[in-house]
């Protein structure tokens, strides 16, 4: 390969994909939200063995005009309310594309100078704004699944007094969360070597909200039975409906019993923009770590998530050892910051670039009044369904995700009233203007829509609830 030749032909391919991409962006709201297409059809397109010679990057390209672009989702257009994806902001993409280019892997200092400290600023705005003081600190991550992991990490280090990163896990430990926490947690109990059993799935009340008579019942019984109380993770906005629990009286419980306070803040965290709302997460400074996706509702392309800590010396704790390859001969004043040294990920993407930009770009303000522009969507549709005849809102929306049902105008039993909801929701991808999901709470089937969204406005409401009203009335008759 030419350097000077491969360089050419990057410019030219450049100027081209942003060009296309910019009218991209220009048009995303005039595509059906959702392909139609067979998912086979797809992995047929696909489907060739390792290519042995290239063919030219015009060629290549065109084959994405064929094959993945016209089947791609549209997580940018206005009618994507679905599960917790951004539209993207522009200048972000930009940003993903400069820190490709310069390659920088954050996992080490020489390997980024500029760039460690650019995403150590990022990870330090996003503590002010939880409102964490000095001596906080933190991880980029691939999203809140990781993140998340970190934070049970953490806790359960803590929980064994630092021991279970050298000797492993002995004794029993218990983890309370509500039923409305996200699997990731599920995940991260049984990556951390804690097993799904030691979660305490606890219930909520008609807000979604973790019941403290429950948590308090649970952690009674189990130190009745000799089982070690090692953390709370508490929802900062619940996937299904924003719930928070109260986190104030959660810190309180914790440090009665010496348990590590994790916050998922992984979509909620987009509430600390705003001015409007912010003190829905009261108390979220209170926890020893967060998870923030500002690849949620920070509107930045996917992968930006975020594990902070209260104390940042927890991480190097839980992390820190320095193998004689990656030690860094230049560093005897210890003034180079290694990340590898204070998390989990050694190789990684120069993730906080994306986030910085928009930061700088726009300003927390700004973004934040887009946030609450997505929670006013939200109350829009709740307020209309509240006043329907056949729809229930589960709740007041504290953020942007709102779930309702359908009520048919015959009682219709349990399974058929789910059924009915899911083949709305396949009919609405189907028609292309929207893309929403359904959930189950509390025995209950529900649809659930989620605007991370900057094109999404209150005229898409309207039009998505009498869309789920057209379409339900269809499907009713149906099963009738
Ligand atoms: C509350 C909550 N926590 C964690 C996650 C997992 O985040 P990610 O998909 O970025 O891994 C999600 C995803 O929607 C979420 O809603």
């Amino acid at each position: 390969m030419d350097a000077q030749e491969e360089a050419r032909e990057f410019r030219r391919l450049g100027h081209d994909v942003i060009e296309r991409l910019a009218t991209y962006f220009e048009t995303v709201d005039e595509q059906p939200v959702f392909p139609n297409v067979d998912p086979d059809a797809l992995a047929r397109l696909f489907s060739g063995g390792v290519p042995r010679s290239g063919r030219g990057a015009d060629e290549v390209l065109a084959t994405l005009d064929e094959k993945l672009f016209p089947y791609c989702t549209h997580t940018g257009s206005g009618g994507y309310m679905g599960l917790i994806t951004a539209s993207p902001l522009p200048i972000g993409v930009i940003g993903d594309l400069i820190a490709s280019a310069l390659n920088q892997n954050l996992g080490a200092y020489s390997i980024g100078p500029a760039a460690v400290a650019l995403e150590r600023q990022t990870v330090r705005w996003l503590c002010e704004l939880s409102g964490y003081g000095a001596g906080a600190g933190g991880n980029l991550t691939s999203g809140g699944m990781t993140a998340n992991l970190i934070g049970l990490k953490l806790a359960r280090d803590f929980a064994s007094g630092e021991r279970a990163q050298v000797g492993g896990v002995n004794g029993a430990f218990a983890v309370y969360t509500s039923e409305e926490r996200h699997v990731s947690i599920d995940k991260a109990a049984d990556v951390v070597g804690l097993g799904r059993e030691s979660l305490r799935t606890l219930p909520t009340d008609d807000d979604y909200r973790l019941r403290l008579d429950a948590l308090q019942a649970a952690l009674e019984a189990d130190r009745a039975a000799g089982v070690t109380p090692a953390c709370i993770v508490a929802m900062a906005g619940s996937t299904n409906t924003g719930a928070v629990d109260d986190l104030v009286a959660l810190r309180a419980i914790a440090d009665e019993h010496g348990m590590w306070l994790h916050a998922d803040a992984a979509y909620g965290g987009g509430l600390l923009l705003s001015q409007r709302w912010k003190d829905t997460l009261r108390g979220i400074e209170l926890a020893d770590s967060i998870t923030i996706d500002p690849h949620k509702w920070f509107y930045a392309p996917v992968d930006a998530g975020a594990l902070l800590v209260r104390d940042e010396t927890a991480l190097t704790r839980s992390f820190g050892q320095k193998p004689s390859y990656l030690k860094d001969e230049f560093d005897d004043a210890g003034t180079r910051y290694q990340y590898y040294v204070h998390g989990l990920e050694q190789s990684r993407r120069f993730r906080g670039l994306k986030v910085w930009m928009s930061l700088e770009r726009y300003g927390a303000d700004e973004l934040g009044r887009q946030v609450d522009a997505n929670v006013e969507q939200a109350r829009h549709l709740w307020q209309r369904a509240l006043e329907h005849p056949r729809f229930e809102p589960a709740v007041e929306p504290p953020m942007s995700a709102i779930c309702l049902r359908y009520l048919p105008e015959r009682a219709l039993p349990n399974t058929a009233l789910a059924l009915l909801h899911h083949r709305v929701v396949e009919r609405i991808e189907r028609a292309g203007e929207f893309w929403i999901g359904t959930t189950r709470m509390k025995e209950r089937t529900w649809f659930r829509a989620c605007p991370v969204n900057f094109r999404t406005t209150l005229g898409h409401m309207d039009r998505l609830l009498n869309a789920l009203e057209e379409t339900a009335r269809e499907v009713e008759e149906e099963l009738a």
